[in-house]
């Protein structure tokens, strides 16, 4: 195992690179901190994250999972248990013993619980799965609304709507008896969860919405915007990264969860698992605790199981300990990348405000949206990329970045820039053409000295 011994206080670093280089760059300062933390738990919490499993109740009696889950993770789970087969099995009449089995293990050990899901087109009982119109939207909501306040004050996030958009290109809703209720049956589940447990943190939950560029992770994006600007009480969305090597974990991860919480929503890696093994699977792992560890709201990580042998895909071998409970080097590389923490926590730069995310007020008439993106970091300058969004079609656009004193930019890159006079406002245009279709997004990136100034950029578009 290669934990780090010396290392940098979280964030002060300021240099978005490897663990080991961390490491690395750690030793050469050698500055000394805390003890590392020596189980997952205890790595995430050095920044207030938690570090989570789903957990199944027949397996809790199986000593070598009980005793890797209690020792690891500190945010359970039900695999199934929740669902709404599981917990109203005929209607009216609620089923919550394998459920209480998992909360009350969890409650016992000092553990937070994820509620997992209170809608969703899959997992439906029977006499649901034949309902439809009113009397289906009233059942669901009912379902809310029972199983919400059956457990309320018990749990810490609940996925209110589970896997609700359609994969492909459409980026639009996926059909199901449900969306068939009516394009509001979601506002309406979260208005319902929020009545019966007011202290929940309410999520969507969704799968293939890892990749910024995809149009399902568009979809869910101005859903949530949506909602967040109606009043509509969501408070999380759930990314569950299910990954393997048809669907690898994208290198702008950071961008979509920056971006998500940007919305003013936390991000949660809800269901991680990563099939391969070895080296590379280790890699792709430390990548997703990266990019998580770099976003402020990203406030925790939970794997879809404890050993492969638990997995529900079991034969990829997609989780952090192997059959009989040994470590794997997927999970030392998560540890190692919690202890060495990230380019952005919770308590980065703690002299130094640190700015919140913000998407500035369409602009141009509400036809496109900027939003920054905070990149890599090195002592005396960082980088940072504006993505713009075209909210209709469009021909062209404009972008301006304003930096504060002392900031000066010194490179740009996939735009062509201009200054005003005084070298603090840069307008940016598209090199090509500036077309967008409705839902498109382009981007454009830069690097900042800063002088001493960690302050972001602020960023508007217009378009034409
Ligand atoms: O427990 C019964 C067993 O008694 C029976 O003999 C056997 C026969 O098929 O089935 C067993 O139940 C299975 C259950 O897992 C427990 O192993 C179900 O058939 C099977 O459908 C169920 O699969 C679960 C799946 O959700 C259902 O949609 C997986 O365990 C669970 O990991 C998976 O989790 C989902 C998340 O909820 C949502 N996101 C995707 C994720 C992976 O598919």
């Amino acid at each position: 195992m290669t934990t780090p011994r010396l290392r940098h206080r979280r964030g002060r670093l300021g240099a978005a690179v490897s663990g080991l280089a961390v490491t690395a760059l750690t030793v050469a300062l050698a500055v000394p901190a805390a003890a590392a933390g020596s189980t997952l738990q205890a790595a995430a919490g050095e920044s207030g994250r938690y570090f989570g499993t789903a957990i199944a109740a027949n397996r809790l009696s199986d000593s070598t999972y009980s005793t890797i889950a209690n020792r690891e993770f500190n945010m359970i789970t039900a695999e199934n248990e929740m669902k709404m087969d599981a917990t109203e099995p005929n209607q009216n009449q609620f089923s919550y013993g394998n459920a209480d089995r998992i909360v009350n293990w969890a409650r016992s050990n000092g553990k937070q619980v994820r509620g997992h899901a209170l809608a969703w087109h899959s997992q439906q009982p029977g006499w649901m799965q034949n309902m439809s119109g009113t009397s289906l939207r009233n059942a669901m909501l009912n379902h809310v609304t029972q199983v919400a306040t059956y457990y309320r004050g018990k749990i810490h996030s609940w996925d209110v709507v589970n896997e609700a958009f359609a994969d492909g290109s459409s980026g639009g809703r996926r059909d199901s008896n449900l969306q068939r209720t009516g394009n509001d049956w979601i506002e309406a589940a979260f208005r319902a969860a929020r009545a019966a447990d007011p202290n929940a943190k309410l999520c969507y939950n969704d799968y293939n919405t890892d990749n910024w560029s995809h149009a399902k992770t568009q979809g869910v994006y101005n859903m949530v915007r949506d909602f967040k600007s109606r009043g509509v009480p969501i408070d999380c969305v759930g990314f569950q990264a299910h990954f393997n090597s048809g669907n690898p974990v994208p290198s702008n991860y950071d961008v979509t969860l920056r971006n998500f919480a940007a919305l003013g929503v936390d991000v949660q890696i809800t269901e991680l698992d990563i099939e391969g093994s070895g080296s590379s699977q280790a890699q792709q792992y430390q990548g997703v605790v990266q990019a998580c560890l770099s976003v402020a709201r990203c406030t925790g990580i939970t794997v879809w199981g404890v050993r492969d042998s638990d997995s529900w895909r079991a034969s990829g071998t997609p989780l952090l300990f192997d059959g009989s409970g040994n470590k794997k080097a997927a999970y030392t590389s998560v540890l190692n990348q919690l202890n060495a923490g990230g380019t952005t926590t919770p308590t980065q730069n703690p002299t130094t405000p640190n700015p919140t995310p913000t998407t500035p007020p369409p602009t141009g008439g509400g036809s496109c949206t900027a939003t920054y993106s905070e990149g890599q970091k090195w002592n005396d300058r960082f980088n940072g990329t504006v993505t713009i969004r075209a909210n209709t079609n469009i021909s062209g656009w404009q972008s301006t970045v304003t930096v504060r004193s002392p900031q000066r930019i010194i490179a740009t890159w996939s735009g062509s820039p201009s200054w005003d006079s005084s070298g603090n406002v840069m307008t940016m245009r598209p090199s090509g053409s500036g077309a967008l279709s409705a839902g498109q997004t382009t981007s454009f990136g830069f690097t900042v000295q800063h002088g001493g100034n960690w302050a972001w950029p602020s960023v508007t578009c217009s378009a034409s």
